[in-house]
């Protein structure tokens, strides 16, 4: 809902063990997923944040059915009996345009709204569209809907021009169901595409080169609904490492490390003056010098350094001793956080695609607002880190990838207070 806000009190070191939960980002395809084959699914693992029930919610209008218990979401696709996406659902959630890949193979057509842009930038999605039109969909828009029909998928060779992750995913969908074989060259290489060819291969899709340059995908006449466990959340991950060297007095274990996805993410946190001391079975110590040296990042597809996580680095860059530069090269409006930190004290100059950190600078609380999910958990960071209180708006925005962050930091010793609209507070 609009209107929650955080009052985050800051200066506090934290110690004790957070876990790292399922990656949202590997559980919006497996929800479109789903409706390549009408039956019952058990996805294990599932965080409950907001885009995963904005998701559900489309299921749901789709005649899908579903339930959690615990975070094992169990969902039943047998009475789907719908093809479109309503404006007001898909307009909440960009990844609602994963539904179209798999609503064509399966359904034979898709009524899918184009998603808006975000914060972030306009994300077009016409690779989307240029490769459902490739494998042989018509597709037409009208009046902002994207409108897909086709009797029968044919495969075809892609080649995307820009490794795009849900491209990517909604390409492998709608041709793991279609006649022949699809090649799809420059594809995205994320660990949330390669659990998406996982969860098509245990329904009987034959798909292989996942997580390389070129996916091969022969298609089926016929896939059965599956049982899976969800991958950690990468950037989740990242977060809490950041979180784990706000201050060097800071005690943090994280249970859950994806370690083999974090590679460079974790060579960039180690230059900087951080380490990680591996606990085994997935658990690991976070540690950090006291004094922190500035940065170069670039961030780029994966394997390089993910987009989303340059905002969370930023908070702790404010502290490194000399300057910074942070090029973003996925999104043209990546650094509207930046002015945010500035409110704080940080010392961030932006120039078009690239922001430039001096640092050390003292942080004191202020109100602040988040602009985007990413942004929202960095100035949560940048809160507590900050002296006395910051009061973070739109704060519903960071819930829409992280649950109960601040329940979960609070037990490390944090101090977050959780308020709604409905208490009477005017946001700014
Ligand atoms: C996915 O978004 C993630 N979302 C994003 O995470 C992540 O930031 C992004 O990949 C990059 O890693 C999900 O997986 C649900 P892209 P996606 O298509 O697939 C351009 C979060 O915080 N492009 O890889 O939408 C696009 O404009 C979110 O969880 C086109 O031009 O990103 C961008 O410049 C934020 N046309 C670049 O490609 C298209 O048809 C990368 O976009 C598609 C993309």
């Amino acid at each position: 809902m609009e209107g929650r806000r955080y009052l985050i009190r800051g200066g506090t070191p934290l110690r004790g063990e957070i876990e790292v939960l399922g990656a949202k980002n590997a559980v919006l395809p497996a929800l479109a997923c789903t409706l390549l084959a009408k039956g019952e699914y058990c996805l294990k693992n599932v965080p409950k944040v907001r885009d995963v029930f904005c998701m559900l919610r489309i299921l749901s209008h789709l005649g899908g059915e579903y339930q959690f218990e615990g975070s094992n979401l169990f969902i039943d696709t047998s009475s789907i009996c719908r093809v479109d996406i309503p404006y007001e659902l898909a307009s909440q959630i960009r990844a609602s345009i994963l539904f179209l890949g798999s609503l064509t193979t399966a359904y034979g057509e898709a009524v899918v709204p184009l998603p808006g842009g975000c914060a972030i930038g306009k994300r077009p999605v016409n690779f989307h569209e240029k490769g459902l039109r490739e494998l042989s969909a018509e597709i037409t828009l009208d009046h902002g809907n994207l409108i897909a029909k086709a009797k029968k998928l044919k495969g075809a060779e892609i080649v995307l021009d820009f490794p795009s992750v849900t491209a990517t995913e909604n390409l492998m969908m709608a041709s793991s169901l279609a006649e022949g074989e699809t090649i799809i060259k420059n594809a995205a290489r994320e660990p949330e595409v390669v659990f998406l060819a996982e969860m098509l291969k245990a329904m009987g899709a034959d798909i292989r080169g996942a997580g390389e340059d070129t996916i091969y995908i022969r298609g089926k006449k016929k896939l059965k609904p599956v049982k899976i466990e969800i991958i950690p959340d990468r950037i989740e991950a990242g977060t809490f490492l950041i979180l784990g060297a706000l201050f060097p007095e800071n005690e943090i274990v994280i249970k859950n490390f994806p370690l083999e996805y974090l590679e460079t993410p974790i060579k960039k946190f180690i230059e900087m003056g951080g380490n990680i001391k591996t606990l085994g079975k997935g658990k690991i110590k976070v540690q950090r010098a006291k004094r922190l040296s500035p940065l170069e990042i670039n961030t780029a597809p994966y394997p390089g350094f993910p987009t989303d996580l340059q905002p969370i680095f930023a908070v702790l860059l404010t502290q490194a001793e000399g300057v910074s530069v942070i090029r973003e090269n996925l999104f043209e409006n990546r650094f509207l956080y930046a002015l945010e930190l500035n409110r704080l004290g940080a010392k961030i100059h932006i120039e078009d695609r690239i922001a430039i950190i001096s640092g050390p600078t003292k942080l004191t609380g202020s109100p602040v607002k988040a602009t985007d999910l990413r942004a929202g958990a960095a100035l949560l960071l940048a809160g507590l880190l900050a002296e006395n209180t910051t009061t973070l708006y739109s704060a519903e925005l960071v819930e829409r990838g992280y649950e109960n962050l601040p329940e979960r930091i609070n037990k490390l010793g944090g101090s977050i207070i959780v308020e709604d609209k409905s208490s009477g507070y005017e946001s700014n």
